[in-house]
Parts: structure tokens; sequence; C-alpha cells
């Protein structure tokens, strides 16, 4: 298939990435593993999860089914990778959408657009952004609003990207409801003890991708790396430990849980593609917003969101994806290293890690 793209040294990985990320021809997505279907693929295992680990109506709090309700993906080969499709409960998924773009970008926390504009600029971007999104035109080549330039968001410990470490100096409250949503999913995969200490929120459009990296920045391994999809669909790669294995490409949708943990969180991966969702509706069902009233399932305790706010989230997602990933920083009983002076200054380095074309390195 991609074959005929192989470039002189280039490797599996970047030259799948390639294949994947091309504009012109579009790449055959035919073999891009797809979790929410039933494919016969001998890789894939259905895995029991242990369906007492969190309770029914913990779980509703987070606005997830009873755990016995989740279907659990494992992949050969692949110790310690987790894959759920959508386990949220009818009418959820949208508050967590509304989150990652009403909320989570508000300050303390920490955005791409803080590295070029004024704390007073960057303030309530979804206020600043809701009319025009509100009036744009579907497929119009209009001026973007902040919230369409948002490429990050870091939570808890901030993520620094020159020097890709974290620092007990630049920490700020870890959202309490997403470290409750994280610390159920962990839970419920066997982990009962994980803090949700980062969060490194990404934001795509149909023409942004995420470079090949590995998640290796956090000092206890042993804790799983968790991540939520929602909005458009994602080409996921999933490579191996070194940064030339194939990768094994998987769709991510809206609503999907991925942890990785074990031998898999330190995996190379990378999103090349985002893609309409499969449904071809302009957001897929599984986001569309239901009222309170329509469902029982519907819990109220992180409260619901404004129909004016369901509608922008709405706009926005038809051509975007959100991912949140979440991460614990440190061990039980372990510390920041003291830093010397001088490898305050050696750190730096720069990253190759969002790509966009237009707004390319739009964190440095
Ligand atoms: C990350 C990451 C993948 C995604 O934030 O580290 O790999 O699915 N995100 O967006
Ligand atoms: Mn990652």
């Amino acid at each position: 298939m991609a074959a005929g793209l192989l470039e002189q040294g280039e490797d599996a990985f970047r030259r799948l990435f390639k294949y994947y990320k091309r504009r012109q021809p579009p790449p055959d997505l035919s073999g891009v593993l797809d979790f929410s279907r039933a494919q016969k693929n001998f890789q894939v295992l259905l895995v029991p999860l242990n369906v007492t680990s969190i309770s029914d109506q913990d779980a509703s709090k987070a606005g997830l089914q009873p755990v016995c309700k989740w279907k659990a993906y494992s992949l050969d080969g692949y110790p310690g990778f987790t894959f759920i499709p959508d386990p949220f409960l009818p009418g959820w998924q949208h508050y967590w959408a509304k989150q990652c773009l009403k909320t989570y970008p508000q300050k303390p926390n920490v955005c791409n657009l803080d590295l070029h504009m004024s704390p007073e600029e960057t303030t309530d971007l979804w206020e600043q952004s809701r009319e025009q999104l509100r009036l744009k035109a579907p497929d119009k080549r209009e001026a973007k609003s902040l919230l369409e330039k948002l490429r990050w968001v870091t939570l808890g410990y901030h993520y620094n990207w020159e020097t890709k470490k974290y620092s007990p100096d630049h920490y700020t409250t870890f959202p309490v409801d997403l470290a409750y949503l994280s610390e159920q999913v962990a839970a419920a995969c066997g982990f009962q003890q994980f803090k949700a200490e980062a969060g490194i929120l990404n934001y795509y459009h149909f023409d942004s991708s995420l470079g090949i990296h590995v998640d290796e920045s956090e000092m206890d391994y042993s804790k799983p790396l968790l991540s939520f999809s929602f909005g458009q669909s994602a080409v996921f790669l999933l490579g191996g430990q070194k940064r030339q294995d194939p990768p094994l490409p998987m769709f991510m949708h809206s609503g999907d849980i991925m942890i990785m943990s074990g031998r898999s969180r330190l995996l190379y991966h990378a999103v090349p593609r985002i893609v309409p969702n499969l449904e071809g509706k302009a957001i897929p069902s599984c986001l569309e917003r239901i009222t309170a009233r329509d469902s029982d399932s519907v819990d109220t305790s992180f409260g619901q969101s404004a129909e004016g706010d369901w509608e922008i989230c709405a706009k926005y997602l038809q051509n975007s994806r959100v991912n949140m990933t979440v991460r614990q920083v440190l061990g039980v009983g372990q510390s920041f290293p003291v830093k010397s002076d001088s490898e305050s200054i050696a750190d730096s380095q720069p990253n190759s890690y969002h790509q966009d074309p237009k707004e390319e390195n739009e964190h440095k």
C-alpha cells in the first residue's frame, strides 16, 4: 500500500505517518483498526474488567455507564494497552467536550495562546469566540476565533514544551471533575491509587496532526496514561519501543478511552490525521445533546450545560477533535529532583509535537 512512498532512509513509522497525513490522494483507511466495529482481527481480545472496582453510582457521577456495560479490548503484542469504546452515558460526552472548550482553557490553566499573547488577551477565550463561532458559515474561509486557534491546554503540573519537564514551581489545581473521571477509569482498569496530576488537552482540526512521540516526562511509568477523545475521529498510530518500529493504525472515535500502561506505557505514538466521524453526520450521534428530562440516566452532579453553550460546542466540534490525556507525574513517596542552575538553562530544546500547516509549532 504505502510501499511506493518509501523515501531513502525513512523508517516505517515516518512512512506510515506521512501516508495517513497526506491530502492527495487521500489514504486508504480500510486497514485502520476500528474497535467499535466487530472486526475479525486476531490481535484484538476482549478483556474482562473488575466490575466491582467502582460502583455504578460512582461511575454515573463521572458520566460513565456501569463497568459491566463497558467493552474493554487489549491488543496481542501490546501488553498494558486497553481500548474502551465510548463507555459514557447518553448525554454526557457533551459535558466533557464543553469543559474542554469553555472551562479548562481558563486561567490559571495554560494554553498555547499564552506564549505570544498577554493574559488579558487570553482571558475567557470562550466569551471572546462564541459570537464569531456561532455566526460562522460552514466551509467559508473566515478569520479564526481564538478558540479555533487553541492547540493545547495544560492542567495540574503544567508540561513545559521546551524542557519537556514538569516542575513543582508550575502547578495549579487539577480540575476536580476530570480528576474524578480519570480516577474512576483508572480504578476500573485495575489502578486503584491513580492520581490525576497533569493533563495535556489537544485541540485538532481536519488539517492538524500530532507528531511521533513517547510520553516519558512523568516520573513513575508504572502509572497509566489515560486518553479521552471527543468530536471528530482520529487515525492513531501505535508504534513500538523504538522510534522506527512500524505502527498499528487504529481509529479513535468520540467517547473512546485509551489506556497506555505497563509495557505499553512508553510506546511511540502519533496522530497523523483527523477524519470525519464514520456515521457521516455533522457531529457523531453519541455526542448529541439530550436534556436531563429526556434521560433518566443523566446525573447532574457536575451540572448541565446551557443550551446556548452546546450550540457553540457543536459548531466547533463539526470540524474538530478534542483529546484529553491525564497523567500521574509522581509515584508514591516520589518528589521532584532538585535542579541545579546549569540544568535549568541546558534543558531547552525545540520540539515538533503539534503539527499544523498554518500554525506550525504554535506552542513555541
Ligand atoms: C498526547 C497524545 C494523542 C491523541 O497528548 O500525548 O498522544 O489521541 N495525544 O490526541
Ligand atoms: Mn502522547
